[in-house]
Parts: C-alpha cells; structure tokens; sequence
C-alpha cells in the first residue's frame, strides 16, 4: 500500500503533489494545442470583409448592437429551425473582436444576411416600430444622415491584418476604391472588387446614390453575414476527422 501517511502529515509536499497531478492533467490537455497548426477547421468560401463590410462592422460595434443582438447560432434544433445552420468557429475567425454577444434582446443575427431587403433594413433602422410594431429596439435615424467617415479604412485594414487577418498589400493599396464601389456599382470597378472579395454585393443599400452613409456601410455589413460558407457543400462529419 502507498504510505498516505506521510504526505498527509507533512502538508508542503501534499501540496506539491497535488501540483504534480495536476499539471499533468493540464499538459496532456494543453501541450497539442501547440502542434496543431490551427485550432480552427478551414470552411470554404470565408473570406475577410470588404472595406465597406468592415466600415459596417465598425458602426455596428460603435453604437453596441452586440449588447441586444448575438451572432452564435447553437447547435440546438430550436436555434437551427429558426436561424439556419449552427455557427461555425471559421465563421468568426476574421473578427476581432468576434460578435458572438452574450445576450439576445432582438434575435440571433449571424444569418441575417439576404432575409430582408436593403428597403426593409433602412425603414427598419430609422424607426424599427414603422416594421414591427411591438419592437423595442431603438432608432438610429441619425445613420442614414451620417456621411461615412472612411478616409482611415486603409489602416483598418492593416491593423486587422496585423492581428492575422489575411489582408493583401493590393487589398490595403485599393481598400478606399472598393468600399466606394461597393456602396455605388455605378461608377467603380465591381470585377475588382468581387475578385478581391468573392461574393460581395455591390448596391446602393439606402437608396441614395449621391453620398456613401454609414447606413450603406451598416445594410452591407448586415446583409453579408452568414452568406459567405456554402453549406451545400459543407460536411461536419468529414470536416472532424
Ligand atoms: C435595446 C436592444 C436592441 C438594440 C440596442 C439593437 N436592437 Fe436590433 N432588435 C432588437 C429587437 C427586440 C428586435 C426584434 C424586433 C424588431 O425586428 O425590431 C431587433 C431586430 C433587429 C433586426 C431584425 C432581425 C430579424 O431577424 O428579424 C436587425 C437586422 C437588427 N435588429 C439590427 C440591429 C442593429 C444593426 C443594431 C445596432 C445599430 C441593433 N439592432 C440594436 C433589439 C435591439
């Protein structure tokens, strides 16, 4: 029989038994993490956000969307049947920081990409009670008055880019042309900004093509988010092994 007795009596090596034991535990759970080249599984289509997708992205973060709205659908039937496909974790790995939230005021909004129209987005935005009448959310009127401030958005971009998002030289060199061409396909180069960043949809989003709006940058930013993984060709199964 082991002698409990000593380690018993003597508390300092009890102690640094139990530290022993437990480091044990924690190296076998920590150690692979180092060998693993990435902790989270590659999904096609997921690409980092258009300069206009982005200047939205910062709107949404700035006037605290995140405190009433989450982006995490859970893989419970209930939150599939209502939201769509359950998040993935390289759905967020080019947001710093993520906006899985912590709290749902208003619904779960990491597929709300294509479910409205831009019109929907903008009445929706300046007076949410005009759509849904028993809504509590607030108003925010002021965006679409707002000129967008994007003079900065290069170096938006190469700071997301210093914490690892995969942002090109020729994406930072070109970011101010395509966020204006986004928000008004008229007169900027879409094939541009498409091959640079598949799927982005170009358009005048609040309806006034005569200025770019933080309203723009916000619709963009709403209607992008969860159309980027194409599920038709997703395989959780073969995705884990
Ligand atoms: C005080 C909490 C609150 C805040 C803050 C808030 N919302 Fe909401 N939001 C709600 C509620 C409640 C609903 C559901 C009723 C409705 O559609 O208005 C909602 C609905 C929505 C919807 C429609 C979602 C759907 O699937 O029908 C969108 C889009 C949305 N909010 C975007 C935003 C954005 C963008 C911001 C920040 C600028 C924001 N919300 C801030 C509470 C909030």
């Amino acid at each position: 029989m082991f002698k409990h007795e000593f380690f018993e009596k003597n508390s300092i090596f009890l102690t640094i038994g139990i530290l022993v034991v437990v480091a044990i535990g924690g190296i076998v759970e920590i150690a692979p993490l180092y060998w693993l080249k990435s902790t989270i599984e590659e999904v096609k289509g997921m690409r980092p956000y258009s300069p206009l997708e982005l200047a939205g992205r910062n709107i949404y973060i700035r006037e605290g969307c995140y405190v009433c709205h989450s982006q995490q659908i859970r893989s419970l039937r209930d939150e599939v049947e209502r939201y769509g496909h359950y998040s993935l974790a390289a759905e967020s790995m080019y947001d710093h920081p993520f906006q899985w939230g912590s709290k749902r005021t208003g619904p779960d909004l990491a597929r709300v990409g294509g479910r409205y129209s831009d019109e929907w987005h903008v009445a929706h935005m300046i007076d949410p009670r005009s759509i849904v009448p028993e809504s509590i959310m607030p108003g925010y009127p002021f965006l679409a008055e707002n000129k967008l401030s994007y003079e900065d958005i290069q170096g938006h971009l190469k700071a997301n880019r210093t914490v690892g998002v995969p942002y090109t030289d020729e994406m930072i060199e070109n970011a101010i042309a395509d966020l204006e061409a986004q928000a008004n396909p008229d007169e900027g180069d879409i094939d541009a900004l498409q091959e640079r960043y598949p799927k982005a949809v170009a358009r005048v989003f609040d309806g006034d093509e005569r200025r770019i709006t933080e309203l723009d940058a916000l619709i963009a930013y709403l209607q992008m988010l969860g159309t980027l993984v194409e599920f038709d060709s997703f395989d959780a199964a073969a995705n884990s092994r």
